[in-house]
């Protein structure tokens, strides 16, 4: 218990001082690569064609603008493979609900801010 209070302190400073930003960023970026990288490329570029649906470019700026800069829509469009406008993503964009957290998309939303078409 003791052990996990020293824990829960040391990541509370660590948050204040950037680090836990550049780890979110790591987190990220690996999930990406072993959850989405497959139909968005490595690079995030998208463009991959299954059937009449294509993947989409998960780059910034354009991710962000097409979500008008709400974190809240992007761990929608994630979890509930929702549209900016509530609607299903096409298929075959998985939701990830129930296989990733929120915190685990948050995780990704920070990598693909990292990634600039
Ligand atoms: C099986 C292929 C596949 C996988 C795996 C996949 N996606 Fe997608 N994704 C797609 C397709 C296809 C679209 C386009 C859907 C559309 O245009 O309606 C899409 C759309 C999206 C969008 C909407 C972008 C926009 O411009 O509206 C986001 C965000 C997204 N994916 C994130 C992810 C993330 C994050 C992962 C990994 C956790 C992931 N996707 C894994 C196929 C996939």
């Amino acid at each position: 218990m003791k052990r996990f209070i020293a824990g829960a302190i040391f990541a509370t400073v660590l948050a204040g001082t950037g680090f836990a930003h550049a780890n979110t960023v790591a987190t990220g970026k690996a999930l990406y690569m072993a959850h989405c990288s497959g139909c968005h490329r490595a690079n995030g570029a998208g463009g991959v064609h299954f059937g009449k649906a294509v993947s989409a470019n998960l780059r910034a700026p354009g991710l962000e603008t097409t979500y008008h800069h709400s974190t809240k829509l992007l761990v929608r469009a994630i979890l509930d493979a929702r549209d900016e406008d509530g609607d299903r993503l096409d298929q075959p964009m998985p939701a990830w609900k129930g296989r990733l957290t929120k915190v685990q998309a948050l995780d990704i939303i920070a990598y693909l801010k990292t990634l600039h078409s």
